[in-house]
């Protein structure tokens, strides 16, 4: 599939034809010389117009006027009506109902908080999302629904309080779909201690800042933190119970891989007070999880969830990806079906995410991507084990190139939603990170602005930059302790 961008708005025009086109090579070119499918997209005349060329022969044309545009509070109306018409376009010879239509953004729970906030009415904020962004009603009930739970955390947010993010970047082996900031530990395990010594660093600098305020959330995530080895595990967690204030509400620690987890990494996290951990099968059926690369099985997410069942750990998350490699809805009612045994006390339910640093990306041409049909069908299977399960969806995210144009979903039991899941994603909380490819984001109520001090996602980077690190976050308080 080609295309051709005559004006500055390619990214806009990208993020729609993307949905259409999910795992299919997608290329710019600058003439209609193919003979295969080509859209473009061009400004003529105050006019957005996209055709479609097939076998050079102009096949569709759609065309909205950019005259009398008028903001509506939710996006830039310029780019709007440009992905609109380009929508339109597709949806002529793709007639995909695209449950969230022409909203392509990250996070739709967020912007709706603000319009709330704005004065709009709950029925503005549909109709709205309805008639000019194509939005179908459940996923609009969905996000609003959503905004109203995380409404309610929110309304506690103040100047004072804060939470704190650590990152280990290391895993066992790397999945196929990943391409979070993840190392590859047999190739580092000689540079773990020295990470180690770097993030105590961090820590101590950040320290008297940070216990200055009420710490809501210790969120500690990877890569996988459970794959040091047990005496490195103690030590970190150490680290964070000398140096930080115990938290609030919640200290969240993503086990992750079952693979890496054992009794006395169990043990310790229950010592050191961790309220909520997260191990994730991502799907419970062995051929799968051998394809992705995960180097555990069923039996062995099993065996470490009855582990820390038995070890006092009462608040666990579970993850799962919906659209992994020759899944079907079939597989999905398995992996439901355990983990409706199992009882977790949340689900995080993920579309997945063609990632352009990920192994499944440089082998797309052998990835045959679930059809939109049954992707719906598989979403909604898990909706319905998670009403079953007796949760409720209170958090939600969207990432670009999702398989249909879906979202994630983060399930929960009643009062055990995840603040530092909500937090990070409405972005109205200052959250200090530490860590290689960690970011802090200091936030500013007064202005409602975020400044972020990025940390660099190489170890050897990180190791070797550590007082850089330090800086840029010790440059956005100034003085301030
Ligand atoms: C920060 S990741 C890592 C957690 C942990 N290392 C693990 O893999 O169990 C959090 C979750 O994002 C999801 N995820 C990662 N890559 C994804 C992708 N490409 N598409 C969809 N979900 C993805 C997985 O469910 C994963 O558990
Ligand atoms: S274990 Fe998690 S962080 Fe590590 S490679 Fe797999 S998905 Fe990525």
């Amino acid at each position: 599939m080609y295309y051709i961008v005559e004006h500055k708005y390619l990214d806009e025009v990208l993020s729609v034809i993307q949905l259409f086109y999910f795992g299919e090579k997608i290329i710019q070119v600058e003439q209609i010389l193919n003979d295969d499918i080509v859209i473009k997209s061009s400004i003529q005349e105050n006019m957005s117009i996209c055709k479609i060329y097939k076998d050079k022969k102009e096949i569709v044309c759609c065309k909205n006027s950019l005259e009398n545009m008028q903001e509506d509070g939710f996006s830039n109306e310029k780019k709007r009506i440009i992905k609109l018409t380009v929508f339109e376009a597709i949806q002529k010879i793709r007639p995909l109902n695209m449950p969230w239509g022409i909203l392509t953004g990250v996070r739709p729970t967020k912007k709706i908080n603000e319009m709330l906030e704005q004065g709009f009415s709950k029925e503005d904020i549909k109709r709205l999302l309805k008639e000019k962004y194509l939005a179908t009603d459940e996923k609009i009930d969905l996000a609003i629904d959503i905004s109203k739970i995380e409404k309610n955390i929110l309304k506690n947010n103040n100047k004072n309080k804060i939470s704190v993010y650590l990152g280990i970047p290391f895993c066992p082996t790397r999945c196929i779909y990943c391409s979070f900031t993840s190392f590859n530990l047999s190739q580092y395990t000689k540079k773990v201690d020295l990470y180690l010594d770097c993030i105590e660093k961090e820590i101590l600098s950040m320290k008297d800042y940070v216990n200055s305020h009420q710490i809501e959330s210790i969120y500690i995530g990877g890569g996988t933190p459970s794959s040091l080895t047990e005496t490195q595990f103690y030590r970190f967690l150490k680290m964070i119970d000398d140096n930080f204030n115990n938290p609030l509400v919640e200290y969240t620690i993503e086990a992750g891989r079952a693979d890496t987890i054992t009794r006395e990494k169990l043990k310790t996290m229950k010592d050191f007070n961790a309220t909520r951990i997260s191990i994730n099968p991502q799907t419970m059926n062995d051929k799968t999880l051998k394809l992705i690369g995960r180097n555990h099985l069923e039996k062995d997410f099993l065996n470490a969830f009855y582990m820390a069942r038995e070890e006092g750990h009462n608040n666990i998350n579970t993850d799962i990806i919906l659209g992994l490699t020759d899944e079907t809805s079939k597989e999905v009612i398995y992996t439901m079906d355990k983990l409706y045994k199992l009882n977790p006390e949340s689900l995080t339910v993920h579309t997945l995410a063609l990632k352009r640093a990920s192994r499944l990306n440089e082998n797309i041409e052998s990835f045959n991507p679930s059809s939109f049909y049954e992707m719906e069908k598989m979403i909604n299977i898990t909706k319905d084990y998670a009403k079953k399960m007796n949760m409720y969806p209170y958090y939600m995210y969207r990432q670009k190139n999702m398989i249909g144009n879906f979202e994630n979903v983060g399930y929960c039991k009643d009062g055990l939603e995840c603040f530092y899941n909500i937090q990070i994603m409405e972005e109205k909380q200052t959250i200090i990170s530490f860590g290689a490819g960690a970011t802090s984001k200091f936030y500013f109520e007064e202005n409602n602005l975020i400044k972020r001090a990025f940390n660099v996602k190489s170890v050897d980077e990180y190791i070797n930059r550590i007082d850089e690190m330090i800086q840029r976050k010790r440059e956005i308080i100034g003085g301030k302790i």
